[in-house]
């Protein structure tokens, strides 16, 4: 019995150690004494971050950028990886500059290194905060052997706009299960220990508000309520503060007419005196100069309001470095400013053990076995398999029967590039695993039909414009029609036809907003020819924000969201379409049924005139209903779920008190299957007025055929809290209903009194 006790104990005593007063004043003393080695030249070095580019045979070091490294102007470097990069410019730090301090690494590790897991609105599909968390942890062990110390990730924006390319980024609408998700990523990269040589440091972004710009085009205005902003929008940042992010990367949008990265109410006031983080802040990509096109000042005043605003590291600018000496010797910046950034970034650099092994976690041996390996690529596929939505299934016409006659239909059933996303680190397509080669693994060649249908997009100067950024669209010689009448008579020859259609990578992500949010029409063309032969379509969507579908709802029979779901795609898609995996994926942003709708989302607010079908002068279109086409929360099952009315332990909660929420589980149907179970709460009046229902929890169930559980919430007074027009966040005294339901349109419905 003694061992395991004496080894608890070590265990205990090394985890309390990394934190403990004796290690930080260890870490103190060392940055001390090197801030007094440091000329202030040096210091605002280390606020620098450059990027370097790639050729096509891999990363490439500028001349430049290893002058500047050895005149001791950088602190850190991203968009280069490998072990051999890395140690090449990491030996030019630490052996031919005067102080040898190493260069932190960064790079977009956003869905996995090398590994690619689902585009993160997919990963939120899984509402698996566990899973995402180990999928972070294995990007970070990937990360970490090729050389990498720092992510720029998790993307925690709130988004209501899927014009907006960068949805895809995100983890949906809702602040709670945004939050949660924003934890799950952060302990999953740092793994509570960066001094852990596979863990990599995370960063929050974009701080704050990045994904409310105006009409979803990017890097547009952002103007918002302060009680928008902290009941709505500020929730998953400081999630991530609170769970211990390292870092925090500001937004290119203004904030109350001052860009996020010159805005010292948002960066001192709020980040630091408020929310207590302890970590840097970052901006992003050449966000102070920038500034100067907001209309915020000159060089000189941009980096002035930035270094003053709480800015520790200027990404790309060179503003820092061009500035920060003149600012301080007119007296505009003071020295302990830069010593207090420079610290943050010394600090850094200390937690991840850099002083003590500057090429910390990297080994060619380790890049080898840890990226790409066999755990790395089920986990790839169980969190394909997890994050894929059904979300419609008329006549059970899914699973397929692999013994009926199949047409495949689309441009993507064979396509690999696209699988992996966009921002899809330092992935290969090539490694990805398409539809048709999962199909021909699982079931041989020529077992099932293939035509092509369309091409993803017949806009030529649209394709153009995609393929300046790595080839995503072909078009192929054939006319639209040719291919259209080709893959009419392939489908007339089948029982069940399945077309694969959606976007390519690049019509969303960064600078991809659409406004129009269809399927393009090429592929509408394809679908309404399909639906002429009168048999059964299955629509297969790859794509990466929630598209209009009304047309599509109302006509195809089954509808399967698959998001880019990354390397093992393929594999996934197949499980899922004839039946050996169940789809459990429950969307996390609401999909509109036209672009005019837009933004729809669940926790809206009623307005004095909520719609009321008889009357005129009540908050409506003229020609659309108010509803999304497919709700938060929404995903089907091949099984189907019942649950019981809500139990409540009380109808009346005190004063710091809890109740206890309860139903039962069942499934009802014939297949084992996972029930993500939703608890919403909607706070009948308030000071401010509220929304119409709020997600407070959720729990992810497994059941076996005809099997209960019973499923239980704790509601807390933290659960009932809202930030009120003094932004004093309180719960308030009245009547709650809550809701348990396998959607957030769910009618399953208690009600108690906070008294
Ligand atoms: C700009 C993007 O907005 C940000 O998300 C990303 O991390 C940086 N570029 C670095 O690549």
């Amino acid at each position: 019995m003694k061992k395991p006790i004496l080894f608890l104990v070590s265990t205990l005593i090394l985890v309390l150690c990394n934190n403990c007063s004796q290690h930080k004043s260890e870490m103190d003393k060392f940055v001390d004494n090197l801030l007094k080695q440091m000329t202030v030249e040096e210091k605002i070095g280390q606020l620098n971050l450059l990027p370097i580019g790639f050729d096509v045979t891999g990363p490439r070091l500028s001349e430049n950028v290893e002058q500047k490294i050895k005149d001791g102007l950088v602190g850190g470097v991203f968009n280069t990886f490998t072990p051999n990069a890395v140690r090449k410019l990491q030996e030019i730090a630490v052996n031919q500059t005067r102080l040898k301090i190493p260069l932190i690494f960064g790079y977009d590790v956003i869905h996995g290194h090398k590994t690619i897991f689902p585009v993160p609105l997919g990963m939120s599909a899984t509402w698996d905060t566990l899973l995402i968390e180990r999928c972070a942890t294995a990007a970070a062990d990937e990360a970490s052997a090729d050389g990498l110390h720092w992510t720029f990730s998790p993307m925690v924006d709130i988004v209501r706009d899927p014009r907006w390319g960068r949805v895809s980024e995100s983890a949906g609408e809702d602040a709670f299960l945004g939050s949660e998700i924003a934890k799950a990523f952060v302990r999953g990269y740092e793994q509570g220990d960066l001094s852990k040589q596979n863990t990599i440091m995370s960063c929050v972004k974009h701080f704050a508000l990045y994904g409310a710009s105006e009409a979803g085009r990017d890097y547009n205005t952002v103007d918002m309520s302060r009680i928008r902003m902290y009941n709505e929008y500020l929730p998953p940042y400081k999630a991530a503060v609170e769970i211990g992010v390292s870092s925090v990367m500001t937004s290119f949008n203004e904030i109350d007419g001052i860009p996020a990265s010159g805005n010292k109410w948002l960066l001192t006031e709020l980040l630091r005196n408020n929310w207590n983080f302890g970590g840097f802040v970052v901006t992003d990509y050449s966000a102070i100069m920038e500034m100067e096109n907001h209309g915020s000042g000159d060089k000189a005043k941009v980096s002035e309001m930035s270094i003053n605003a709480g800015v520790d590291m200027d990404m790309v600018s060179e503003y820092f470095v061009d500035e920060l000496l003149s600012l301080i010797k007119e007296g505009k910046v003071k020295e302990q400013t830069i010593d207090v950034a420079c610290r943050r970034i010394l600090e850094a650099k200390y937690k991840l053990g850099l002083f003590a092994d500057p090429y910390r976690g990297l080994s060619d041996k380790r890049a080898e076995t840890q990226i790409l390996n066999k755990e790395k690529l089920a986990l790839s596929k169980e969190a394909a398999v997890k994050s894929i939505t059904l979300l419609k299934n008329d006549n059970n016409i899914l699973p397929l029967d692999a013994s009926k006659k199949i047409a495949f239909i689309g441009d993507l059933v064979k396509d690999q590039r696209n699988l992996t996303g966009n921002w899809s680190g330092a992935g290969d397509y090539k490694d990805a695993v398409s539809l048709w080669m999962a199909l021909e693994k699982q079931f041989g060649e020529n077992k099932f039909f293939y035509s092509k249908g369309c091409n993803i997009i017949d806009d030529v100067e649209l394709s153009a414009e995609l393929n300046k950024y790595g080839t995503q669209i072909t078009i192929d010689t054939k006319s639209p029609q040719q291919l259209i009448n080709e893959a009419v008579q392939t489908a007339m020859k089948a029982d069940v036809i399945v077309a694969v259609l959606g976007e390519s990578f690049g019509m969303s992500g960064e600078a991809a907003s659409r406004s129009n949010i269809e399927l393009p029409s090429n592929q509408q063309a394809l679908l309404k020819a399909l639906k002429t032969t009168g048999k059964p379509v299955v629509l297969v969507l790859m794509n990466g924000r929630p598209l209009a579908l009304q047309w599509e709802h109302n006509n195809i029979d089954a509808i399967l969201e698959t998001w880019f779901a990354g390397t093992m795609a393929g594999e996934a898609i197949a499980d899922i379409l004839f039946g050996k995996a169940n789809p459990s994926g429950k969307i996390t942003m609401s999909f509109p049924r036209n672009t005019g709708q837009i933004p729809v989302y669940y926790n809206y607010k009623h307005t004095g005139r909520p719609f009321s079908q008889n009357e005129k002068y009540t908050s409506k279109y003229l020609d659309v209903s108010n509803e999304p086409l497919y709700h938060f929360g929404h995903g089907l099952s091949y099984t189907q779920f019942s649950y019981s009315d809500i139990q409540l332990s009380d109808t009346v909660m005190k004063e710091n008190g809890n109740i206890t929420a309860s139903v039962t589980l069942t499934n009802t149907g014939k297949t084992a299957g996972e029930e993500i179970v939703q608890l919403y709460i909607r706070d009948i009046v308030g000071s401010i007025t509220r929304p119409v229902k709020e997600l407070k929890g959720f729990k992810k169930i497994m059941l076996q055929p005809g099997e209960s559980q019973k499923v239980e919430f704790i509601i807390t007074q933290d659960l009932l809290k809202f930030y009120n027009s003094d932004l004093e966040y309180v719960a308030e005294q009245g009547e709650f209903h809550i809701f348990i339901g396998g959607s957030s349109t769910t009618d399953n419905k208690s009600r108690f009194i906070l008294k």
